[in-house]
């Protein structure tokens, strides 16, 4: 896990050097200072020599600045070393996720990979500079202090054991108890996280089912529950500072006694004395900061551990080889093809199909809701691998494409689709970057987009919202189909495409497809099956089975579930659309 993470340095490998190096010259700067006040009591002010003080001050005053400027370096090596950490770090995930395959996103929930991205960078970002510059210098001043402290009196350091080993325990005894809080507490923000993200992607859904209290009381519920482990934390960090400040003021009261009592036998000199006193503050603040690294170390390990899973998920799909790069025609054969979800419940959901579609064919695809009919056609430009058997389009195994060419040559315009935010223009040509206007009318033209985005007084630049909100249901699927079309494919699939088209639309988009690209292959999923009768061929799935296939004539006549599926859509009571017909 370090590994993966450490590799995200990269550039800032030299940044990360020397953070820890001003901080180590930092630190011994720091620490020499309390032992020239030593000399400044002892050789200038006890002895009345104004020479020795000047002199000592001077070294005092070249110390502190030199402690300023390598504090000053450090900082800023540190903030640059842990910023371009993190840059680096989401960087590398947000390319990783761009090669997911289908399957590697059904893994990972929408709110997890942001919370991914977001919270869990801040945290290794921060425990990142801790380490680099904190964790360096608190152990540093800790053991150049005792040092230092031992150097002048061995019997007045004895003092400080104690004080540590009472910091310590009583330390080890709150970071165990707080660390565990709040490694739930995060666990509990991403759920939070996971509300919100729910709720304000589905607030129209919110809103219509009038669910807006119970919503609020869910969200409520859930923050409440994190704000009550924080508190239940808090108050038990808050014992930290008054503990610390009992050792520090005990040790300080105990080195005050027994250190007069060594002044006044002469073993012990007040500039050492007092230089004691800085080193206590030191030693014991040191100790403080180790055990809050200790806390946001083990806090930042689980965010740690979610982003090395996120660097480290491979795609499941890869190109071959040798990857073929044309797809020679529109044709589609499966070969015994079985295929079961990953990270679904492990049943086929497409058990053992068999057949096989001549190029420019038009096929349908009709079935009941769940019947594998988006799983049969997320095969053919391999959004998925098949389970066993084969998928060839263009005579050739799907997995001897280089997977850019098939995905061009087989477009799908996905059941759930989406527009993004940018002009109808930047829409459309995600089928074809080069594309020019007229290429996009004319697409639209095809996809009968065009009559309606003639209306709005931007035409063609209008502004689509995220998702495509400003338009209706009916319109984006045709936006959608024209931006599939665009690619020119040598296959296009419409999975349930013009389900919310009125039915004399969608007779038209299927004429204009039939006369103006006979040569492509179209397969055409629809619950209408007005939508599919005049295809040269249908098939009819059941429970991800091949219950039939053949054309509408021949279907109506052998197979009961096309020919229920048609009676109940045109003798009236069917599909409401069909009514007034
Ligand atoms: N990403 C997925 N992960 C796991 N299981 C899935 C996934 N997508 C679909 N399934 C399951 O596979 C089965 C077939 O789903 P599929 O989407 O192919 O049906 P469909 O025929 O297209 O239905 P509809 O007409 O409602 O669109 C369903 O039982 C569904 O629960
Ligand atoms: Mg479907």
């Amino acid at each position: 896990m370090i590994k993966t993470l450490l590799a995200q340095v990269k550039q800032y490998k030299k940044a990360t050097i020397l953070t820890p190096i001003f901080t180590a010259l930092e630190v011994f700067m720091e620490v020499m200072i309390p032992f020239v006040t030593a000399e400044i009591i002892d050789k200038g002010i006890e002895a009345g020599d104004m020479d020795q003080v000047y002199l000592y001050g001077g070294i005092m005053i070249v110390l502190a600045f030199l402690s300023l400027v390598f504090g000053i370096l450090a900082g800023k090596y540190a903030s640059t070393a842990s910023t371009g950490f993190a840059c680096n770090l989401r960087d590398g995930m947000y390319e990783n996720i761009q090669k997911f395959s289908f399957s590697n996103i059904d893994k990972y929930s929408t709110a997890g990979l942001v919370t991914r991205m977001t919270t869990d960078v801040t945290n290794v970002q921060n425990a990142f500079q801790m380490c680099i510059r904190i964790a360096v210098r608190s152990p540093l001043t800790l053991i150049c202090s005792l040092s230092m402290a031992l150097v002048i009196s061995l019997d007045l350091s004895f003092i400080f054991f104690i004080g540590m080993v009472v910091l310590g325990v009583a330390l080890i005894i709150i970071m165990g108890s707080t660390t565990k809080i709040f490694n739930k507490a995060f666990e509990q923000y991403d759920a939070v996280n996971a509300d919100v993200q729910e709720n304000v992607t589905g607030i129209r859904v919110v809103k219509a089912f009038v669910r807006e209290k119970s919503e609020t009381e869910k969200f409520r519920k859930s923050v409440t529950k994190l704000y009550n482990m924080f508190c239940k934390a808090e108050k038990i960090l808050a014992f930290n500072s008054p503990i610390m400040m009992m050792v520090i003021y005990g040790s300080m009261i105990a080195i005050s006694w027994f250190g007069a009592h060594e002044v006044v036998s002469g073993s012990l000199t007040t500039g050492e004395l007092t230089s004691m006193f800085s080193y206590v503050m030191n030693i014991l603040m040191s100790l403080m900061m180790l055990s809050m690294i200790f806390v946001m170390l083990s806090m930042s390990l689980a965010s740690a551990r979610r982003i090395t899973e996120v660097l480290k998920e491979k795609p499941d799909l890869t190109d071959p080889l040798m990857p073929v790069t044309e797809v020679k025609d529109g044709s589609i054969e499966f070969d015994h093809v079985s295929f079961a979800y990953k990270h679904g419940t492990g049943e086929y959901t497409l058990k053992d199909l068999t057949f096989s579609i001549q190029s420019g064919e038009t096929i349908g695809i009709v079935g009941g809701t769940g019947s594998g009919k988006s799983s049969l056609v997320s095969l053919i430009s391999r959004l998925y691998d098949v389970s066993s058997g084969r998928v060839l389009v263009g005579g050739l195994d799907v997995r001897e494409y280089d997977m850019e060419v098939l995905r061009a040559q087989v477009a799908v315009v996905l059941q759930k689709n989406v527009l993004f935010s940018g002009t109808i223009l930047d829409n459309l040509r995600w089928g074809d970057e080069n594309a020019s206007e007229e290429e996009c009318i004319e697409a639209c033209k095809l996809a009968c987009a065009d009559e309606f985005i003639q209306k709005f007084p931007d035409k063609y630049n209008t502004w689509i919202e995220q998702g495509g909100t400003n338009v209706s249901g009916g319109q984006r699927q045709r936006l959608c189909i024209a931006r599939a079309l665009l690619k020119k494919p040598k296959v296009l699939i419409l999975d349930d495409s013009t389900s919310a088209v009125d039915t004399a639309t969608d007779a038209k988009i299927r004429d204009a497809f039939k006369n103006k690209i006979p040569n492509t292959t179209k397969i055409i999923i629809a619950q209408r099956v007005t939508s599919v009768m005049d295809a040269d061929r249908i098939i009819v799935l059941k429970d991800g089975e091949l219950n039939g296939f053949g054309s509408h004539s021949e279907l109506v006549k052998t197979n009961p579930i096309y020919a229920e599926m048609y009676e109940t859509q045109t003798k009236g009571g069917g599909d409401f659309d069909e009514g007034g017909e």
